[in-house]
């Protein structure tokens, strides 16, 4: 019996394996370091279905040298990796994660806001250079509160949401600008809405959960982080090029803001020699946001369940172009 062909680009839980093989023939990526454009693209040049990663960039050409695909059913909510007007024009339906990943990623949000504001890594580098009889002084490692501050969000997605009722629980002061303004959240918890530069400027800990688009590309630079507060720490658990990353490493060294906490880098992974890297004020994280046990693995139970229906001709649970339904007459 025929059965289709789906290549994986990356290891992942094996009951999600096992959904796909029930539908078809399975390829894993074998390594840890991901696929090289090129590796990809022989990889995918014979798949009906295929898994993949935000790693994975998915464009024209890619597209064009893989004249069987299907289906890419991605393991993430974000899809800038990939081409999708190019993907819907050629009749391959495109599967994400949405939803399922919110709570761990604001998790490390969070995470990222307490270490900086606290100093967490700086210091346990101390602890570990034999330090702690110095760091132990009265006036060392003095860092900010993070209850009774202000929390701006920009982008109340799910993401956006969960950060913001963590932040409840820290009695922080929640504002936040979206595309679409939320009064169902304003009323059930006090958050306030307000314009861009407003949440820039009275933020103590500016909160990045919006997808990459032409239109967020850059959306805080010089002209934003010089209105931030001087004592103001900018947390990015959504895409790197959402900030300028130039521009944050001026800021921190200039004194406009007064820490970072990047989950996310533009480019990634950075070079290992980019100045940022040897700042203090910075805690830098390899896109880990999702990065759960229970998130990843419904993540990938997901992912599988979405190009298994697709394989199958049937709607995906999670698709972010779902107007090629009609097309494929499903
Ligand atoms: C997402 O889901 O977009 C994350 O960044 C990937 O872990």
């Amino acid at each position: 019996m025929f059965k289709p062909r789906v290549y994986v680009t990356r290891q992942i839980f094996s009951d999600a394996l096992d959904i796909i093989e029930q539908a078809a023939e399975l390829e894993v990526w074998p390594d840890d370091a991901p696929p090289t454009p090129e590796q990809l693209r022989e990889a995918l040049a014979d798949a009906d279905g295929a898994i993949i990663n935000v790693m994975d960039r998915i464009d024209a050409p890619l597209l064009e040298a893989a004249p069987k695909l299907k289906v890419l059913s991605q393991v993430a909510v974000g899809l800038d990796n990939v081409d999708i007007p190019e993907a819907t024009r050629r009749g391959i339906l495109v599967g994400y994660t949405p939803g399922v990943l919110a709570k761990a990623t604001a998790d490390l949000g969070f995470a990222l806001l307490l270490a900086t504001a606290r100093r967490v890594v700086e210091s346990d580098k101390w602890v570990r250079n034999g330090n702690w009889e110095i760091a132990h002084h009265p006036m060392f490692w003095l860092g900010s509160e993070v209850n009774g501050s202000t929390l701006g969000i920009m982008g109340m997605g799910g993401i956006g949401l969960e950060m913001a009722k963590r932040a409840l629980g820290f009695d922080m002061k929640v504002i936040y600008h979206s595309r679409t303004r939320k009064p169902e959240l304003e009323a059930e918890y006090g958050f306030k809405y307000a314009t861009p530069n407003k949440v820039i400027a009275n933020s103590d800990f500016l909160s990045l959960h919006v997808p990459l688009t032409p239109e967020t590309h850059h959306l805080i630079g010089e002209k934003q982080l010089k209105k931030m507060k001087p004592t103001a720490i900018l947390i990015n658990v959504s895409r790197g090029a959402v900030v300028d990353t130039d521009a944050v490493y001026k800021a921190l060294t200039k004194g406009w803001i007064a820490g970072a906490g990047l989950d996310v880098f533009d480019p990634e992974p950075p070079p290992v020699d980019h100045p940022i890297l040897k700042l203090d004020n910075v805690v830098v994280l390899p896109h880990i946001g999702s990065a759960s046990n229970r998130s990843r693995r419904e993540m990938h139970l997901l992912a599988a369940r979405n190009l298994v229906a697709a394989l199958k001709g049937e709607r995906l649970e999670q698709c972010a172009n779902p107007e090629l339904y009609e097309t494929l007459g499903i």
